[in-house]
Order: C-alpha cells, then sequence, then structure tokens
C-alpha cells in the first residue's frame, strides 16, 4: 500500500479509534519514538517479547510476539520474527486469520514458514507450487507461486509489500523482523527487506546488513509495481530451484539509451499504474540447481489453515509435489515475471 493510501486509512482509523474505543486507547501520535528498521537485536538472546511495546500510536498495538519457540509453533502462531536462508527455509508473512486482504492487514501479518524450528506456523504441504531462490552478491531472494488461500489471503487479493518502514515507521507489519545466516558470521539481522503478497504469487528479498547498499537493493518505496520491478526473477511454476547470481539494478532505477534513469511510482489517488516505462532486467544466474518440492519441505502440515493445529510432519509430500491442477500462473497485476 502506498504511503498516501496508508496516510488516508491511518485518519480513517483514528477517527474510528476517536469514536469507539477511547477507553481503552487514548491516540496520541503516528510515529514511534524509534523507527522499526533502527531497532536492532542479537539472536537469539537480545529479541524481546515484543519488538514494538508502543501504546497511544494510531494504528494500535503489535498484534504477535517475537519471541518464538517450540511452544508458540503451531497453526495459531503469532509468531513475527521471520527466518530466510534458502530455497527451502523462508517465511511469509501472512494473515493470521482469513477473510482481510493484505492491505486491510498488512500491520499484522505473522510469520508462515516453509519449515519446522522457527516457532511460526507453517506453510501448508502443497500450498507452494514452483519457487526460485537467488543468492547475488548483496542480497538473497525467493520468488514463486502459492495457493495463498492455504496461508489466510483472500482468493484473487492482489495484496501488497510488507517491510519494516511503512508510512509511521512502525514497519509492516509492526514489529516484524528478519534474521538470515546467509551473511556470514552466524544469524544475522535482516535489516532491509520487502516481501509482496498477491495474486497467488510472492518475492521476497532480504539485503546483506554489512552490504553498503542495502536500503537500495531492499527499496521498499516501489510498493505498487510488484515483483518484476522489485524482485527480478525468472521464477516458473512447478519449478523449484536455487542459484547463484548478479545483483539487480536498484528497483526504480534503469538505463534508457545510456542514461541512467530514477523511475517516479504515481501516488494512488491517480488511479491505477498501467504502464511503467521500462522493463526491469532480470539478472544472468548460474549453478541453478533444481529440486522437487517433496524433498524440498517436509514437515508441514497438510491441513488447510485455518486456525487448525496439526503440525504433523509425516504425511506431507504426497500434496506437495502434485499439488497444482491450476494452470498458468496468473501473477498478473505485479507483471510477476
Ligand atoms: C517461548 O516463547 C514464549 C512466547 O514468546 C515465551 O513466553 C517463553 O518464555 C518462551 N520459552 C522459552 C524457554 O524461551
Amino acid at each position: 500500500m502506498s504511503p498516501v493510501a496508508l496516510s488516508k486509512s491511518l485518519i480513517a482509523l483514528a477517527l474510528a479509534l476517536s469514536s469507539a474505543s477511547l477507553a481503552t486507547a487514548q491516540v496520541t501520535g503516528t510515529f514511534p519514538p524509534v523507527p522499526l528498521a533502527s531497532k536492532h537485536f542479537d539472536y537469539p538472546s537480545g529479541i524481546p517479547y515484543k519488538v514494538d511495546t508502543d501504546v497511544g500510536l494510531v494504528r494500535g498495538t503489535q498484534l504477535g510476539y517475537n519471541i518464538c519457540n517450540s511452544t508458540t509453533e503451531n497453526q495459531d502462531s503469532l509468531c513475527q520474527t521471520s527466518f530466510f536462508d534458502a530455497l527451502d527455509d523462508f517465511c511469509l508473512w501472512a494473515p493470521s486469520v482469513p477473510g482481510k486482504t493484505v492491505g486491510d492487514i498488512e500491520g499484522e501479518m505473522i510469520a508462515w514458514c516453509t519449515k519446522p524450528g522457527h516457532g511460526t506456523r507453517l506453510i501448508p504441504a502443497g500450498a507452494l507450487t514452483g519457487v526460485q531462490f537467488l543468492k547475488t552478491p548483496d542480497y538473497i531472494q525467493a520468488v514463486g507461486f502459492i495457493d495463498q488461500t492455504l496461508i489466510n489471503m483472500v482468493a484473487g487479493d492482489f495484496g501488497g509489500e510488507m517491510d519494516p518502514h511503512g508510512a509511521d515507521l512502525r514497519g509492516n507489519p509492526m514489529g516484524g523482523i528478519m534474521f538470515s545466516s546467509s551473511f556470514g558470521g552466524g544469524v544475522k539481522q535482516v535489516i532491509e527487506w520487502t516481501n509482496f503478497m498477491g495474486g497467488n504469487a510472492f518475492c521476497l528479498k532480504a539485503c546483506d546488513p554489512a552490504g553498503a547498499n542495502a536500503a537500495h537493493y531492499c527499496e521498499h518505496i516501489y510498493d505498487r509495481i510488484g515483483c518484476s520491478f522489485n524482485a527480478p526473477n525468472a521464477a516458473q511454476d512447478k519449478v523449484f530451484e536455487s542459484c547463484d547470481a548478479e545483483n539487480a539494478d536498484f528497483p526504480g532505477i534503469y538505463t534508457s539509451d545510456g542514461q541512467v534513469m530514477t523511475y517516479t511510482q504515481p501516488p494512488e489517488s491517480l488511479g491505477a499504474i498501467t504502464t511503467v516505462p521500462y522493463t526491469a532486467r532480470v539478472p544472468s544466474s548460474s549453478n541453478c540447481q533444481t529440486f522437487n518440492s517433496a524433498e524440498l519441505f517436509t514437515g508441514l502440515p497438510t491441513v488447510a489453515a485455518t486456525g487448525a493445529s496439526t503440525t504433523g510432519g509425516a504425511a506431507a509430500t504426497g500434496t506437495a509435489s502434485g499439488a497444482s491442477s491450476r494452470g498458468t500462473n496468473s501473477a498478473s497485476r505485479y507483471g510477476h515475471r
């Protein structure tokens, strides 16, 4: 959701709060004293129960928690600590309950992961139908296809973008943090990341926290133009592959007739974006290895994810590989590839 739209919804929310629930929540401001992206934690001992403890701000309080362990690992988990390491080890932000679009609930998304061990909900077996993982000099990226209804998303929701900034700097989700061991030196907090969810597709990008250009490679202001511009990729449905790759260009930066240009995303008040004046360059990849989903995703629950709490590990494989009876994925508005 763009900052403009979010500001509008902040105002709407402020009005709703002021008329409805003043008894419990006196709204005294919008911005936190410390932006989410400035909160840095050592793993695991430095992580607080909740990263966002602000009260009285217009968007309310953090939905879930950040200390996640075997106790919180079930399909009712409200864990908001995410991991991202590999083709078979990542978490997507998705709703805790069905029935709300990403735009409505982006501040309250929780972590849904591809494997047990992170204290989170698990993406049900068969939901992921194709994923490409890229490791580049400056970031890691997973782009793929998913039956989004299995992670509580509304069918047909074209979704939106999560990142640790947001119009009010509390992040989407508020208090959501991410860790990775892909950048050397053990498990480190990822400071700059983006996650687009919607149209039965997703892209997740985590930038090397030590990289000089992390904020540019994981730029978060192009939230309306989707994965093909923010996470250029060659992901294909039915294919699970892991590759090395070059860096992409920074999102929004492109070269036209030898000139380096910066795209300006129009505000939502000007209507739908029907054309973007460039196509993002897909970086070349190498050392690609392909897998089938059954060997990647073990230990996932076979049930649909509407709050049922079976996390059985045994029977995951059958549905995982044969799942997709859908035709070509229509990742649509994002112009996915
Ligand atoms: C497990 O996580 C819960 C919820 O965050 C927390 O209350 C509890 O203290 C944690 N347990 C351990 C042993 O860390």
